[in-house]
């Protein structure tokens, strides 16, 4: 089921999280896959990686190029890379900061669906990392969370462009994911917090995040266009456990006025 054979595959920001997971699931469902990441790493088995910086134009296009030239098409690009500002109130915003998150996270995601759609000669699928924080306001994530709300934008209206081309565009928004980016907080308030709100009780493994593009990037996905999908263990749905609800205040089922 949704094989991915004879397909190939760029994936930003595949050298580590939930980039990596995404790669190891393609590469299990038959793709080639090439890593275009400032910091590619030790790459599973199978894939090849190319160092670029996703907010470098020109580097995104000369990188998807190549994929392109080495199999001689482009299936499936995987706009994943980002960094991830988080804890930083309004007094602490810094035109460096906000212009490089703006730059690699949402100018990096718009270089990649430009250069990659031009190389879809036969259709093709784009799959974009958005957030539940582009969805939801966080504090401390006005600039990280509007960035992930541009993407969620992005996606609109890059399906609405490319739908008469066949290239699908799709989003998924995932919760807090077990990545190093999250691990790696020293006594991070957030993975507590988010056991307690998220309706399952847990944060996300890699993988659970990685399955969902596995779908959007396959053929069974041909309808699937525009779509904003949260992976997020039910934090859309509603922002609590139900173990952390009020006590019931209705006596016998029925209500007393
Ligand atoms: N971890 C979470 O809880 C979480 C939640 C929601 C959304 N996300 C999103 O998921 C995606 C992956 O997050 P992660 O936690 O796996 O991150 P990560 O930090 O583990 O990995 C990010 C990868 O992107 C690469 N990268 C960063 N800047 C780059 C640039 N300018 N050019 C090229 N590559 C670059 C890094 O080298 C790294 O390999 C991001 O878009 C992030 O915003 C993460």
């Amino acid at each position: 089921m949704f094989s991915l054979a004879r397909k190939t595959a760029a994936v930003t920001g595949g050298g580590s999280g939930i980039g990596r997971a995404i790669v190891e699931r393609y590469l299990n469902a038959g793709a080639s896959v090439t890593v275009l990441d400032r910091c590619p790493g030790d790459l599973p088995e199978g894939a090849s990686g190319i160092e670029v910086d996703v907010s470098d134009e020109a580097g995104v296009e000369a990188a998807l190029k190549q994929v392109y030239a080495e199999s001689g098409r482009l299936d499936i690009l995987v706009n994943n890379a980002a960094i991830q500002p988080l804890g930083v109130g309004f007094d602490d915003l810094t035109p460096s900061l906000m212009e490089r998150t703006f730059a690699v996270n949402v100018n990096g995601v718009a270089y990649g669906i430009k250069h990659a759609a031009r190389l879809m000669e036969r259709g093709g699928r784009i799959v974009n990392t958005a957030s539940y924080s582009g969805v939801l306001g966080l504090p401390g994530a006005s600039v990280y969370g509007t960035s992930k709300a541009a993407i969620v934008h992005l996606t609109k209206v890059a399906a609405m462009e490319l739908a008469p081309r066949g290239i699908t565009v799709n989003c998924v928004c995932p919760g807090t994911v077990l990545t190093p980016a999250v691990m790696e907080i020293p006594d991070n308030p957030e993975i507590p917090f988010m056991e307690e709100r998220t309706p399952l009780g847990r944060l996300a493994k890699p993988e659970e995040i990685a399955a969902a593009f596995h779908f959007l990037a396959s053929d069974d996905a041909s309808y699937v266009t525009g779509a904003v999908l949260p992976v997020d263990g039910g934090i859309m749905a509603g922002w609590a456990r139900y173990d952390t609800v009020a006590p019931a205040n209705v006596a016998g089922g029925s209500w007393t006025d």
